[in-house]
């Protein structure tokens, strides 16, 4: 993986308010492997093909609608790695087909295995049975985060960066939001925004990172994956508004909870607030295929 030579653009997000509101679109960092994926595959890809494995191959975790998954999947295809993905919900099993993410990852070429929800859950047991299995294969956990994730997230900080007091992440497994913590300014505040309701998750985030400089904000509205009617009608409307697509599971979800505390008067006057764009927006189309079903509104 290289550095891309595109700039990733940071844009304003104009409210007419008495605070500023930006927006760094890591999206666009990579058409298939998108936003904080890319960075947080980044140190672990690299490290690993420069040990110079005779045969690599790939192994790592994720859920139905993964965008972890369908990123591994898409790098696995361009760097000619053989991929395999562990995948939650044996019932997937045989309908797979009918799942955009999975198809995306079986089209790149991914093998799919899929496990009991029981298994799944004891995903260190099955990661040291998989690594001596497959002795010479990295094995990334699920979502991407480890120790070499979190310094990927370095990357997404830069001059652009520097001047906001306060940056802001949708959180799922904790890594991004510990990149961010670990090499931002001394004097910035971090505010990860929770599409988990997961109590261990601030433990976790202070063991990969040795900062406390974050706070974490409920951004699950009713639970993980769940999408509710008004989550739909701001993601439409934003991007309406400003024309940047969100998606309902993590970026949507962290800027409607911004919105919110803006006009609650959270954020001090004059306070200037970066928010990244994490991608992962190959999931609006697994998420219009529920509400499609539901016979609800979908995402524009
Ligand atoms: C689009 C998107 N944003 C944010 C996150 C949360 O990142 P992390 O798991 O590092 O907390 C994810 C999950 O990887 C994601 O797919």
């Amino acid at each position: 993986m290289k550095i891309p030579y595109i700039h990733i653009p940071v844009v304003e997000i104009p409210l007419g308010k008495n605070v500023k509101l930006f927006m760094k679109r890591e999206d666009l960092v990579h058409p298939e492997i998108s936003g904080n994926k890319y960075w947080k595959l980044y140190f672990n890809i690299n490290k690993y093909l420069a040990k110079n494995p005779e045969k690599p191959y790939i192994i790592t975790f994720g859920g139905a609608f993964s965008n972890h998954i369908a990123a591994v999947s898409a790098l696995g295809k361009i760097a000619g790695i053989p991929t395999l993905g562990i995948i939650r919900g044996e019932e997937l099993k045989d309908k797979w087909r009918e799942n955009p993410t999975l198809s995306f990852a079986r089209k790149n070429g991914m093998n799919l295995q899929f496990v009991t929800r029981e298994e799944y859950r004891h995903k260190e047991k099955l990661t040291e049975f998989l690594q001596k299995e497959f002795p010479q294969a990295l094995v990334i956990p699920e979502g991407g985060t480890n120790d070499d994730a979190v310094e990927g997230v370095k990357m997404m900080l830069n001059d652009q960066t520097k001047d906001f007091d306060y940056l802001c992440t949708a959180v799922g497994t904790g890594g991004t939001v510990a990149g961010i913590t670990k090499f931002c300014e001394e004097n910035q505040k971090v505010i990860g925004f929770k599409a988990v309701s997961d109590s261990s998750l601030e433990n976790r985030i202070s063991q990969l990172t040795s900062r406390e400089n974050f706070s974490l904000i409920d951004a699950a509205f009713g639970g993980y994956g769940k999408i509710n009617d008004e989550n739909i009608r701001f993601i439409n409307d934003f991007k309406r508004d400003y024309g940047i697509p969100l998606e309902p599971i993590y970026t949507g979800k962290m800027m409607e909870k911004i919105f919110e505390m803006i006009n609650k008067e959270y954020f001090p006057e004059n306070s200037k607030i970066l928010c990244f764009h994490t991608g992962g927006l190959q999931g609006i189309e697994g998420a219009n295929m529920l509400l499609k079903k539901q016979n609800r509104n979908l995402i524009i």
